[in-house]
């Protein structure tokens, strides 16, 4: 199995898109280190992976506070050794939806805090680890909004462009060590943080799914399946790269 004596860490790992990898990665081998600021989503995502025969434990992280962050990092290699792959996925979506104007500074903070600078912390200590031990694949969890405008949402925008530009220069740094460094940017994919029903603005959803060329949300387990293959050895030559999985909406 592709990911066998494989120990893949995932950020934000208690529910979606998160949950959805960790139950992929750990169907091919790999150990996983459920990560999440939600203990019993986190601990749900274990037994997840228990029950199908695969190995998993949990680590309580908020990626926006850096001492958590040590934590994770430290916990993760005491307990296995060792870090192959690391998805930085843990995000949010703000509870605002306005124009750049009315956006509120309380939800770009927040934003900012767990997108953009929380991937930085997690990307600061695996690549730290990772440059220690001679390997390792990380990916980042951008969004086609990390790629192109999405209006009524300035600070989300901001941050998963961000994670983008963080993609791009850390693999620069890092491909000498043999460290790739990737992200996966989704569309609107039916998760707890994007619930079509739940969109605040009348007849929006059925625009926003209008304008995907497939005509459709994505599903959990079609991100997964792209993280799994970027973050494996099949992708051993791209490096800095944001694959869209996206139905066509970036085309
Ligand atoms: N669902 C979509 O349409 C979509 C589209 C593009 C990008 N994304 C990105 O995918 C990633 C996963 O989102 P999802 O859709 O699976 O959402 P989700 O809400 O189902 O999962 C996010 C997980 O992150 C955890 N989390 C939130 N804040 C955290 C923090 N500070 N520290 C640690 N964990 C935290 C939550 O508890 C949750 O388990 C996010 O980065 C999101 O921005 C999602």
């Amino acid at each position: 199995m592709e990911f066998e004596n494989k120990v893949i860490l995932i950020t934000g790992a208690g529910s979606g898109i998160g949950r959805a990898a960790a139950l992929l990665y750990a169907q091919n081998g790999g150990t996983i280190i459920v990560s999440d600021i939600d203990p019993n989503g986190g601990m749900e995502t274990v037994e997840m992976v228990q029950a199908n025969g695969g190995e998993a434990s949990f680590v309580h992280c908020n990626v926006a506070v850096y001492k958590d962050v040590q934590q994770l990092i430290d916990t993760a290699v005491e307990r296995y050794g060792k870090i192959d792959v690391a998805v930085n996925n843990a995000g949010i979506g703000g509870a605002s939806w306005n124009k750049t104007a009315e956006h509120t500074l309380d939800d770009w903070d927040n934003i900012i805090a767990v997108n953009q600078t929380g991937v930085f912390y997690c990307m600061k200590l695996e690549l730290q680890q990772m440059s220690g031990q001679g390997f390792g694949s990380i990916i980042n969890i951008a969004s086609i909004a990390g790629l192109r405008g999405l209006p009524n949402n300035a600070a989300y925008v901001a941050s998963k462009h961000a994670v983008v530009g963080m993609t791009k220069t850390a693999a620069m740094e890092y491909a000498k060590r043999n460290i790739r460094v990737n992200a996966v940017c989704p569309v609107f994919t039916v998760t707890n943080l994007f619930d079509p029903d739940k969109i605040p603005v009348e007849g929006l959803g059925d625009k926003l799914r209008g304008a995907i060329p497939m005509k459709r949300w994505a599903k959990v387990e079609e991100m997964a399946e792209s993280i799994l293959w970027l973050s494996s050895d099949k992708a051993s030559f791209i490096t800095g790269h944001s694959l869209s999985v996206d139905g066509g909406i970036t085309a």
